[in-house]
């Protein structure tokens, strides 16, 4: 992201990320009919029987309870919200914002979720770029977000910007980090009677290029 300032990764609260999230919060951080649009995502993209890895995990991932997976792989930063969590078979506790690499192998997993945290990364390209080098060529992530968010945490530049400038912020990430291809920004907002209804549901999905990208 050259064309955009240092500033614009900056948050209000800049103390380290592990004071923050401290304390476990066992809450859903979006409504019902938003975490059941991240689970039909889910569900339309992430292969069953694969190998996923839960990026910014807490105690709940949202996967559809019905779909079995050969791994689920959780990175997050508070360590009894991930030990509760029982869809993880492993976690890491990791603070992406000091320490970007994955401590995974290349093409460790079939596919990725980031659920409504995308807002939190002070340096997204570089952590998008090595999520592409762990997963497989081809496997997609899906990074979802909504119109709620920790204030003091999320970035400047997120907060300048409306839900389809979010979007795009999202996909330029994609782009930027130079390894990720067929990009498509997604509206699953939930709605009733043809109007919006709750929290909204946005993602952006894309694929791995692989190596050769
Ligand atoms: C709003 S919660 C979302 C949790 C979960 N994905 C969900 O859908 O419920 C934000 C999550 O991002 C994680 N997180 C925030 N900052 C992080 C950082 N610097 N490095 C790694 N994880 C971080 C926190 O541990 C927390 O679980």
């Amino acid at each position: 992201m050259d064309d955009l300032p240092a500033a614009a990764f900056r948050r209000a609260d800049e103390s380290p990320d592990e004071l923050f999230y401290r304390q476990p919060r066992f809450v859903t951080h979006i409504d019902a009919g938003a975490i059941a649009a991240v689970t039909g995502l889910y569900r339309e993209f992430l292969p069953p029987g694969g190998r996923i890895l839960d990026l910014m995990s807490s105690w709940i991932s949202h996967l559809p309870p019905e779909v079995p997976y050969a791994q689920v792989v959780g990175l997050g930063l508070n360590h009894e919200e991930l030990a509760a969590n029982d869809r993880l078979s492993a976690f890491v506790v990791q603070n992406l914002n000091t320490s970007a690499g994955l401590p995974f192998g290349d093409g460790s997993f079939d596919a990725a979720g980031l659920t409504v945290s995308i807002d939190y990364l002070t340096d997204p390209v570089a952590v998008l770029r090595d999520l592409g080098r762990v997963l497989v060529p081809g496997g997609p992530v899906v990074i979802t977000f909504s119109n709620r968010c920790f204030p003091t945490k999320a970035v400047a530049v997120w907060h300048g910007l409306d839900d389809h400038g979010h979007l795009t912020l999202v996909r330029r990430y994609l782009e930027a980090a130079g390894n990720w291809t067929d990009i498509q920004t997604l509206d699953r907002s939930p709605r009733r009677g043809g109007r919006p209804s709750g929290d909204p549901l946005f993602a952006v999905v894309g694929r791995a290029a692989g190596p050769d990208a």
